[in-house]
């Protein structure tokens, strides 16, 4: 069935090559190559797409099917599911994950019984109104069950239209996403049977979950191929685009490696914070404030005998943190014993830094070190 042409411009101004017969190719391919035979194929009973759609929201098919199975056959309609409390459905639901779901499953069985008599509403407004039922989720219903010409967007769908058409930026940003749902609503089927909707939006899932996968696509098997965007400039690796990367702001923090042979110093940390209670080098914010520090110690500590070592970056999930290494010597008539300011330093030999708690970056640039001191 030809579809109508696809916009030549997205709201975010990218343009998208034109594809009139896009839903004609997917439900030719879908009718001889799709999925035919899933539990909750065959039936137009709203109850049970519903159930399997929820199922299988972040849930594989393989994971669903077994939980499906014995779904149905506790609560084998809309009403028995909602008079039945809460904690039994959360029993049937454990180990499926995402939890909310289930007690959304509940309440939304329950306003369909309360507020629409038992009877799932037809339309994707109205069933996009109940608990747990989002766009993508009351279109799929819709179109499986009452023929509606409205479409789904869920992640495998974005990936097939960020291939097909080229659609570059992250897919979770609202204004790709607003384009995308532009994109995949002018793609719709025009003038299509009930019957034609239904493969059209299985067809979208199926291209996704079988041959336009993440890691490897079967490109070759593809009805595709010849017209993708990504298959024809082979871009599949790029498309879709990955979610950028978060800038974490950058600390720098001087650290000092006060030496006495084969020793270094080491401070305990304070117990909260970064590193909380373990063993690290002593720290200052500069390197003028380091050599204040070295001098106290009693390394030989102006500023000129705190020799550099290679810097190190170090990333925590919040932030980084530059690391600037300052080696210095302990001044020979200062001895290690005069040099301990308190409990929380001490003299730690090179060979011994397995018995205490040392941060990785700070032991790998020890355990660095080590081959150098003899
Ligand atoms: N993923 C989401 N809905 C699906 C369906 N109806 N069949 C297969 N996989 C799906």
């Amino acid at each position: 069935m030809p579809s109508r042409l696809t916009p030549s411009t997205a709201p975010d101004k990218q343009a998208f090559p034109a594809m009139p017969d896009f839903a004609g190719r997917l439900i030719v391919w879908q009718r001889q190559h799709g999925r035919h035979d899933l539990p909750w194929q065959n039936t137009r009973d709203p109850y049970r797409i519903w159930l399997s759609e929820i199922m299988l929201q972040q849930t594989q098919v393989s994971t669903v099917i077994p939980y499906y199975a014995k779904f149905l056959a506790r609560f084998p309609t809309v009403a028995a599911l909602a008079i039945a409390p809460v904690d039994d459905v959360m029993a049937l639901w454990a180990g499926l994950g995402y939890y909310t779901r289930a007690r959304n499953l509940h309440r939304c069985a329950q306003a369909v019984l309360e507020q629409h008599g038992g009877a799932f509403p037809a339309s994707v407004e109205a069933l996009a109104e109940l608990p747990g039922i989002g766009r993508s989720t009351a279109a799929a219903i819709a179109s499986f069950a009452f023929g509606a010409r409205a479409t789904i967007l869920d992640g495998n769908v974005k990936r097939v239209l960020a291939r097909v058409f080229g659609v570059v930026g992250f897919p979770g940003e609202k204004k790709v996403e607003n384009a995308m749902w532009t994109l995949a609503e002018s793609l719709l089927p025009s003038n299509a049977s009930d019957e034609d909707v239904g493969a059209y939006t299985q067809g979208l899932m199926d291209l996704g979950a079988t041959l336009c996968v993440r890691g490897k696509p079967d490109c070759l098997r593809c009805p595709f191929a010849p017209d993708c965007v990504a298959n024809v400039t082979g871009r599949q690796r790029e498309l879709p685009t990955s979610r950028p990367k978060k800038t974490v702001p950058t600390r720098r923090t001087w650290m000092l490696v006060l030496r006495d042979g084969n020793a270094v110093m080491l401070e305990k940390r304070p117990p909260s914070g970064i590193w909380g209670g373990l063993w690290s080098l002593p720290e200052a914010a500069d390197e003028a404030a380091l050599a204040d520090r070295a001098l106290v110690f009693g390394g030989e500590g102006a500023r000129e005998s705190l020799s550099p070592l290679a810097p190190l970056t170090h990333v925590f999930t919040h932030f980084k943190l530059d690391i600037e290494p300052r080696l210095a010597e302990l001044d020979p008539k200062v001895g290690t014993l005069a040099a301990l300011g308190d409990a929380d330093t001490a003299w730690v030999a090179l060979s011994e830094l397995d018995s205490f708690g040392v941060p990785a970056p700070v032991r790998k640039l020890l355990d660095g070190l080590q081959g150098s001191l003899i």
